[in-house]
Order: structure tokens, then sequence, then C-alpha cells
């Protein structure tokens, strides 16, 4: 493939790792022949943007930019979609924030004010959902994680859950918000534990379920008044560049286990479905 061309507005990166995400894999059939998939990554700028903006040559960055084109040895991407990351962080750690982690901040702080309250995150072995238990116990919320896998909810405790559980359905009492990251059955059932006022941020679709409300979920009632069901879409929320630089300078935050690869294995993964056992897998680019 020919070098990237940069617009005034974006700087070359030489990306290092990138990590997958399903919706990179879910969008793959739709891409012509001769695109070049992957929203986001780490590396280190090689060319700044023309119109000054940005970090300069030789920061080591997380980027992301939906218009893809990242799983490749140099990208172009949108200085304000750039972030500077930390130096003591491995290009493989960095490379799996930006998408999973930037969406997860972005969801868990819609919640507004979690401080002593009550919050569900369904979905929470996930790139996001793990985040999110994270940022949302260090907000101050009592978190309620629900994860399949009762293997991981130690795990999920050590990152802050107060509580965990393997479906909704088996969580008692009400929740002030809740981050959905499967949809489906499990959409329903969140959407049913709101207090008053409360709101499901509809981030996350992993079940590939659809939504089905019984009777009475909508109908006028003081208890359940004002709660709402919200759709999340990362490339539409303002000025990342804060935040995904916080993400990319926190060495407290676990990503969980990597299984590093070389790029030259991305085919064969990605042709096998990308299968996963437990942690997230990280290409590692092999620079030319
Ligand atoms: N709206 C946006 O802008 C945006 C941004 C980022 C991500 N997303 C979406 O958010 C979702 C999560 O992304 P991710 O990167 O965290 O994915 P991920 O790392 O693959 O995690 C998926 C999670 O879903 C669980 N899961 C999958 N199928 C399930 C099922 N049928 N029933 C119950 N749990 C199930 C998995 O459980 P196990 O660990 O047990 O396998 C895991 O916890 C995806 O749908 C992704 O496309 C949306």
């Amino acid at each position: 493939m020919p070098d990237p061309a940069p617009r005034s507005h974006e700087l070359v990166v030489r990306v290092d790792a990138f990590a997958p995400n399903p919706g990179d894999l879910a969008g793959l059939r739709d891409l012509p022949d001769g695109a070049i998939p992957g929203w986001d990554g780490s590396g280190v700028v090689v060319a700044p943007a023309a119109d000054g903006n940005g970090p300069r040559v030789g920061e080591r960055v997380i980027f992301l930019s939906l218009d893809a084109a990242g799983w490749a040895e140099q990208r172009a991407v949108p200085h304000a979609m750039t972030a500077r990351a930390s130096t003591a962080l491995t290009a493989e750690h960095l490379a799996t924030l930006p998408v999973p982690a930037t969406s997860a901040l972005r969801g868990v702080r819609r919640l507004g004010s979690i401080l002593g309250r009550r919050i569900l995150i369904v979905g929470a072995t996930g790139a996001v959902g793990r985040v999110a238990v994270q940022i949302a116990a260090r907000s101050g919320a009592h978190v309620v994680a629900v994860a399949r896998d009762a293997d991981r909810h130690r795990e999920l405790r050590r990152l802050g859950a107060s509580e965990t559980h393997r479906s909704v359905e088996s969580v008692g009492g009400r929740v002030h918000g809740a981050l959905d990251l499967i949809g489906g059955e499990q959409l329903v059932a969140a959407y049913g534990l709101l207090d008053a006022g409360g709101t499901v941020i509809a981030l996350g679709h992993a079940a590939g379920a659809d939504e089905m409300f019984p009777y009475g979920a909508f109908v006028a009632d003081p208890s359940t008044a004002n709660r709402s069901i919200t759709s999340f879409f990362l490339g539409a929320e303002p000025d990342l560049v804060p935040d995904m630089t916080y993400l990319a300078a926190d060495h407290d935050l676990h990503v969980g286990p990597l299984d590093v690869r070389p790029w030259a294995e991305l085919g064969d993964w990605v042709a096998e479905g990308g299968p996963r056992s437990g942690g997230r897998v990280v290409f590692r680019v092999d620079q030319a």
C-alpha cells in the first residue's frame, strides 16, 4: 500500500500496536477491496500536522479514527483524535485503550454524579466493561458488575466491583444508572432495575439480540417515572483528546491479560473469526 497522504490537520504515526475491536471485525465485510481496516492503536509521531497542532515528532501517542486505516505500518490521523501517551506504558497496553477505554469513560460520565450511587455495568469482563468498572469505582459508585463467567468475578471485585452477578436477573434492588454492553434481554432487565429518573446507556450490543419490553415497562408509576434508555456512539463524542490523554497516562488502569502476536498472524486470526481465550488480542507491527 502507498504511504498515507496526510491532510493539513493530520499527523502521521508509525503504528507500533493495535488491538482489534468487535466493531473493527464487524465492519470488515463492508470494506471495499484494497481498503485498510483498523480504528485505533498506539505508535510514535513521524510527521507533525501541517497546521501546527497536536503532538510533535517522536512523541508516543494513542490514536483513533473511525475512518479506519490503522492496521498499517503508518497512518494519517487527525490531531483531534491523537493523544500523548506515557512512555512508561507499553505500546501493547496503550493499543488497548483508544476505542474501549474512551467509550467506557464517556459512558460512565453520561450517568452524571455517581458518588455513593449504585451503578450497574453489564458485560463487565469485556474491554469496555472492565475499564467502566474501574472508572465508576474511582468515581465513588457502588458498582454492580454483571459477567456471565463466574470465574472472573473475583477479578472484577479486585477492579472495584462491590457486587458481582452472572446475569441482570439475579441483581436485587434498584440502581441509579446502568452501562450495558450486551443488549437483548440484559438491556431489558437493566431498564427494569432503574430508579425513577435513571438511565441505561445502551453502549454495546455483544449479544446481537433483539430487545422486547414486557407490557408495563413504560406505564406511568411514580417509582419508575422519567427513566430512559440512550444510545451511544463514540464517533459522535466531542473533544476526546483530554480524556484519551488521561487514560494514556494512567499507570493504575488494568487492561487485563494481553495475547500479543506478530501482525503477520492477523489475516489468519481474522479468517478464524477473531478467537480469544480470556485476554485482549494485540498485534505488534513489525516495521519493514
Ligand atoms: N457505541 C460505541 O461507540 C461503542 C464503542 C465501543 C464498543 N462498543 C460495543 O460495546 C460492546 C463491547 O465492546 P468490547 O470492546 O468491550 O467487547 P469485548 O471485549 O469483546 O467484550 C464483550 C463482552 O460481552 C460479553 N458477551 C458477549 N456475548 C455475550 C452474550 N451473548 N451474553 C452475555 N455476555 C456476552 C463478553 O463476555 P465474556 O468475557 O464472557 O466472553 C464480554 O464481557 C461491543 O458490542 C462493541 O461493539 C460500542
